[in-house]
């Protein structure tokens, strides 16, 4: 029996990863006790997630209502698991910018602590499994801000010749920018599961994510950008938009092309990595230009309440270099672009998300 162990896994990539390592034929064990209620309030419940996952794994699917912070109750997994564990994909965390001020040491609890939690005990219990940890571009802080961006119609860009057209790679610092509450704690985290590799020579890497999406995110307001913005438009809910004239940009990645991503590490690890992991070129908006498809595709006038100050830390521009992942691993391609991502959340939840 190989065991693919997946913490956060009613979540968006969690959920994914379950379903896709199932599908390899491994047998899945999910953690994941919906704290993104608690975070979010009810739109951010992922309970809908976990019983869908449930009933569509049957067997192949054991879950454990547990909390990554109660350090006892992970072991406790691990020991009964143990070296049958092949691949640990940790999922699990506070996942917003926005809401880690409100409460740091929870942010802190569960992004830095928890991470260490469960790799520590992947060391003790599995030290053979891959560990693949979710990241975020919000390790390298506010430092893209300092990049030179030129104003367009619809979007801030950099020139064609600037060595980061192409997205932005690995080498720019993660020191000494802003990097907000969340970017501090998940900092702490990725350091962390880059000196498991180095310090005890184990499979761990940290994909830093830029904006990750698909259907099966529980949009709330302050996560999951691409799919909350579909919902508004989809309810004729209000949609908040702060600062930059709404022009920032973000790359986007579709959760299965995250997974065949993290599917190529699991088959050819690399002790210690980092790797960029978003859309790049081949899947990158601003905001104006999400809604303006948004619009397109539903038929509906987007209600935007433009508010005249950015969020603390934001990103006015990111896109992510997949150029060192795809040196490593070149079979891997990106399949959804923006406007396929966009469909797909219409049409997965056009029974659901209807005008009140
Ligand atoms: N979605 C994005 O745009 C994005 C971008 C960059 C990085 N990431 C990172 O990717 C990872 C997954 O993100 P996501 O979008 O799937 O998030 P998500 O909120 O959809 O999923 C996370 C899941 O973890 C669970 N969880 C949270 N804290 C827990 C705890 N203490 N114990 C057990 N379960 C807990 C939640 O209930 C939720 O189901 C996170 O580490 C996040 O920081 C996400």
């Amino acid at each position: 029996m190989s065991v693919a162990l997946v913490t956060g896994s009613a979540g968006l990539i969690g959920s994914e990863a379950a379903r896709h390592f199932a599908s390899l034929g491994l047998d899945v064990v999910g953690i994941d006790n919906d704290l993104r209620r608690y975070f979010f309030g009810q739109d951010g419940s992922t309970a809908w997630s976990l019983l869908r996952l449930t009933s569509d794994l049957g067997d192949s699917y054991t879950h454990f209502d547990l909390d990554i912070r109660d350090r006892d109750g992970i072991e406790q997994v691990f020991k009964k698991y143990g070296t049958s564990i092949a691949v640990v994909i940790h999922a699990a965390a506070q996942p917003s910018h926005d809401w880690a001020a409100k409460e740091p040491f929870t942010d802190f609890d569960v992004n830095a602590v928890g991470t260490i939690n469960v790799l520590e005990h992947t060391r003790l219990h599995a030290p053979e499994a891959v560990f693949i940890h979710c990241s975020t571009n919000k390790v390298y802080g506010d430092r893209p801000n300092s990049l030179p961006l030129r104003e367009l119609e619809s979007r801030y860009e950099l020139d064609e010749d600037h060595p980061y057209y192409n997205g932005i790679t690995e080498d720019m610092s993660i020191d000494g920018s802003l990097h907000s509450i969340f970017g501090a704690s998940k900092v702490a985290a990725d350091v962390m599961v880059q000196e498991y590799g180095r310090y005890f020579g184990m499979n761990t890497a940290a994909f830093r994510g830029g904006t990750l999406t698909g259907p099966a995110h529980s949009a709330a307001e302050l996560h999951g950008f691409l799919a909350y913005l579909m919902r508004c438009v989809m309810e004729g809910r209000t949609y908040n938009l702060y600062g930059y004239k709404g022009k920032m940009v973000r790359d986007a990645i579709h959760s299965h092309d995250v997974l065949t991503a993290f599917e190529a590490y699991f088959r050819n690890p690399r002790p210690g990595e980092v790797y960029n992991l978003g859309g790049g070129r081949f899947s990158n908006t601003s905001h104006i230009e999400a809604f303006r498809i948004a619009e397109e595709i539903t038929g509906r006038e987007a209600k935007i309440n433009y508010v005249d100050r950015h969020r603390i830390g934001d990103h006015q521009w990111w896109i992510s270099s997949m150029a060192k992942f795809q040196s490593h691993y070149p079979e891997w391609r990106p399949t959804y672009d923006i406007p396929k991502i966009l469909r797909e959340i219409y049409e997965a939840n056009a029974d659901t998300w209807k005008p009140e």
